[in-house]
């Protein structure tokens, strides 16, 4: 297997934005990696495409295609690739096989979602997909209502607070602030989060990611070639992928997130670090809950102490692990087959030293964890500057 380097990166904007299209979205972001790279976008060998749900969003399928015309590479080789809010961290896994391979060596990979045409009932409807749809959506059972499941069980199980869950929301909109691609520039407080309107409790609208449109993507390449004729590089050190049961009702324990174990532990053994190597992450908190449970499925503390290691400032910027300096899903927004690999652009710009006021001191290793529903699935990447 190849060693491969991700050798540019690039977003379109995300938020609310009626006047862009899906395609106009992929394609904004897939030229500004492409730029980013300094490579000629007609030199790409294949393009993969993470979107999780566009036929219920806006009506349309057939991604792989559409985007490679769009993009003006028609002809090659284009694949989408699904996996509920995990389609954008599959897609990069994907590339990186393609590329590790031998069988192809310049790669683009690409997230998109548009999210806001349809209504908020829509939206939650096509969302509920993900979960075991016969078990749990055609029972009414909303996304934000799976999470909340899980959240009371955290709060009972280990004395997790509602306040606790506050602050990772508080946390994540203070770094969106020095995030310029972030959908909210909003301070938040934990009153203000507590005081926000009731979702699913004790989940309330502050704990939850917002409805996005938006793309982002990453050009891959062999790590020996980028070294040859690339302007930068960053490594892909390791990776992993792993599922679970779909329904959350079917876990022993379902604050536990065993497919982001998982998918940590392959990925750290291939890296060859453990959880204290790693200087810095992007996770998937797609709820406040979700970052107290994937802080623990990753090692970074104890089962259970997810909420406790948020209080005491451990995943702040300049604490000792910071998660989710881009703003996470929380606030620079969750368009959620792009999150995947938003999440590879914020550790590939922290890694060049490019993260601005955000940046995460002296940081040689990031990790970012994707998942697709209560975390059926997950793919966990770890970049390192070499
Ligand atoms: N965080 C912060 N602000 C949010 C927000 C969020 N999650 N969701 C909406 N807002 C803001 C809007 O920008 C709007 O602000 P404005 O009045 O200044 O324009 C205001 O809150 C009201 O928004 P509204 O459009 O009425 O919200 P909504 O009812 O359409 O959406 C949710 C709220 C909770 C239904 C929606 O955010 C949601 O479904 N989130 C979860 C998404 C999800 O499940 N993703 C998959 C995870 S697995």
């Amino acid at each position: 297997m190849r060693e491969v380097a991700v050798i540019g990166v690039g977003m379109s904007q995300w938020g609310e934005l009626w006047r862009s299209s899906l395609r106009d979205l992929f394609v904004d972001a897939a030229l500004a990696a492409v730029k980013d790279a300094g490579v000629d976008v007609k030199k790409i060998d294949s393009l993969v495409v993470g979107c999780m749900t566009s036929g219920l969003f806006t009506g349309q399928e057939h991604l792989g295609a559409l985007m490679a015309d769009y993009l003006g590479v028609k002809g090659i080789p284009a694949t989408r690739v699904e996996s509920a809010c995990a389609s954008g961290g599959v897609a990069f896994r994907t590339g990186f096989l393609e590329v590790a391979s031998g069988m192809s060596d310049l790669v683009l990979v690409g997230g998109v979602e548009k999210m806001t045409d349809v209504s908020a009932d829509q939206a939650t409807r096509a969302l509920s997909a993900a979960s075991d749809f016969a078990y749990e959506a055609y029972n009414g059972i909303t996304f934000p209502a799976l999470y909340a499941m899980i959240a009371r069980s955290h709060m009972e199980r280990y004395g997790t607070t509602r306040e606790q869950l506050a602050l990772v929301a508080v946390k994540n909109h203070e770094n969106a602030l020095k995030n310029p691609k972030a959908q909210y520039h909003l301070k938040l407080s934990v009153e203000g989060v507590l005081k926000s309107v009731l979702v699913a409790d004790p989940l309330r609208l502050m704990d939850c990611s917002p409805l996005t449109d938006g793309a982002a993507a990453a050009v891959l390449c062999p790590l020996e070639k980028a070294k040859k004729g690339a302007k930068r590089w960053v490594k892909v050190a390791g990776i992993g992928q792993a599922t679970d049961t779909i329904a959350l009702s079917s876990r022993p324990d379902p604050t536990w997130f065993e497919a982001t174990s998982l998918a940590a532990q392959r990925a750290m053994r291939m890296a060859g670090v453990k959880p204290s190597g790693i200087d810095f992450a992007e996770v998937h908190d797609c709820f406040t809950i979700a970052e107290i449970c994937a802080i623990e499925a990753l090692g970074f503390c104890k089962p259970g102490e997810g909420g406790r290691f948020t209080e005491e400032g451990h995943t702040a910027l300049g604490g000792s692990k910071p998660i989710n300096t881009s703003g996470g899903l929380k606030a620079k927004g969750h368009p959620v087959g792009a999150s995947g690999v938003a999440q590879i652009v914020e550790l590939v710009e922290q890694l060049r030293g490019e993260a601005g006021d955000r940046k995460v001191k002296g940081a040689r290793r990031g990790l970012a964890q994707n998942m697709g529903g209560t975390c059926g699935s997950a793919v966990v990447s770890i970049l390192e500057k070499v």
